[in-house]
């Protein structure tokens, strides 16, 4: 077990540094002991590059990595003591599954007996111990990926380090490897570091969510933090299925309350202090609105907070339905109950909660009240 630390790190794959362009940037964050942090981003973000710099498998161009206390720049990957699991399982296909998860101990010239024991452990861990006899080429996509997981605990590593390991298979039995993730890391307390693209499980899985875009941290915060006090439009807009709607507009008084007000000149009131904040600080400044599709209300008191369009498109989820909402300013999408009535072509009003409604700085795209963050 370990903590990590990543100071200013930095990668470039381009030989002259002075035209350099980084793959990964400034990269600064704290790792603790026992903790399950997950790295999200678009595609070519820097994930994996962050990712194979901790093991090693990749030169760091600049800053530092720590683990355990001890400077790591430069130590070689296997005396890292961390494991990597990978999107494409990385077994021997001429080893049965048993040599497969005693590999990296035989090697190592542990005694037999001792590796018997741990090979036997971890296949019950794992729900491996009827496939042992078998070879990669016998099991099926889930179980090659358990396979590869129990190998990587064969190492009792400092850390686990893993890159999509769950992308290659189907919607059921990624779910299914989810919560074995889950019980997994529950039981063993081990360091986890894992990539992903699936919000899933970035939101189950995460003890801390690292939020990043061209190879830059947009904010790393525990997964109810990112959702509800996102740092910034992209945060806001990445985290979150349907994503968050945004609407472009201004801030101003109506009828001496502070409203506001979109291209189209729809009014919605901002209650409470922060219409206040809004009022002082952006009036008549370009803001950007962001709700969530799930702070729609169906129920339209008047309140002041309401939009009214077309309904494009309707998706039935079983317990609840999203709304394609075309209102004058933008397209918006909403999670309603069921039975709401509205079929595409038909027009429905909603009623944005307000209170729950995000604020961002029209210039900057920042949240004009993003509250810190926990690093
Ligand atoms: N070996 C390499 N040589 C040059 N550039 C590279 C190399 N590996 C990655 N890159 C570049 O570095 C950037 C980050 O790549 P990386 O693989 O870390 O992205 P990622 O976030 O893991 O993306 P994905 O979600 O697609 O796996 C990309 O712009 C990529 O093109
Ligand atoms: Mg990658």
């Amino acid at each position: 077990m370990s903590d990590l630390f990543l100071k200013n790190v930095c990668k470039s794959y381009e030989k002259k540094q002075d035209k350099a362009q980084y793959a990964v940037k400034d990269f600064t964050l704290k790792i603790e002991d026992g903790e399950f942090v997950i790295f999200v981003g678009p595609s070519g973000c820097g994930k994996s590059t962050t990712l194979r710099m901790i093991a090693g498998l990749e030169d760091i161009t600049g800053g530092e990595l720590w683990i355990d206390g001890k400077l790591c720049n430069y130590v070689e990957p296997g005396e890292r003591d961390l494991s990597m699991v990978f999107q494409n399982y990385a077994l021997y296909p001429n080893m049965n599954v048993y040599d497969n998860m005693a590999f990296s101990l035989s090697v190592r010239k542990v005694p037999k007996k001792e590796i018997d024991k741990k090979v036997h452990e971890t296949a019950e861990i794992l729900g491996l111990e009827s496939l042992l006899k078998r070879r990669p080429g016998e099991l099926s996509g889930g179980q090659k990926q358990r396979v590869a997981i129990g190998s990587a605990i064969m190492r009792s590593p400092k850390a686990f380090l893993m890159d999509e390991p769950l992308s290659n298979l189907d919607a059921k039995l990624r779910s299914q490897m989810r919560v074995e993730l889950a019980k997994l890391h529950e039981s063993l307390g081990t360091t986890m570091i894992y990539v992903t693209h699936d919000q899933t499980e970035a939101m189950t899985l995460g003890t801390k969510i690292v939020v990043m875009k061209d190879g830059i941290i947009q904010q790393a915060d525990s997964p109810k933090e990112v959702y509800d006090n996102p740092a910034n439009m992209f945060v806001a807009g990445f985290i979150g299925s349907p994503s968050m709607n945004f609407f472009n507009g201004r801030i101003r008084t109506y009828a001496g309350m502070p409203v506001f007000e979109t291209v189209t000149g729809e009014r919605l009131e901002i209650p409470g202090s922060r219409g206040k904040v809004l009022e002082e600080k952006y009036r008549n400044k370009w803001v950007i609105l962001g709700i969530r599709p799930e702070h729609f209300l169906t129920k339209t008191d008047g309140s002041g907070s309401c939009l009214t369009g077309e309904i494009t498109a309707r998706e039935m989820l079983g317990a609840e339905s999203i709304v394609y909402l075309k209102t004058a300013a933008e397209e918006a999408a909403a999670r309603v109950p069921v039975e709401t009535p509205g079929k595409p072509g038909d027009k429905l009003t909603l009623s944005a909660d307000m209170e729950r409604a995000h604020f961002f700085d029209g210039h900057t795209n920042e949240n004009i009240f993003y509250q810190g963050g926990r690093q």
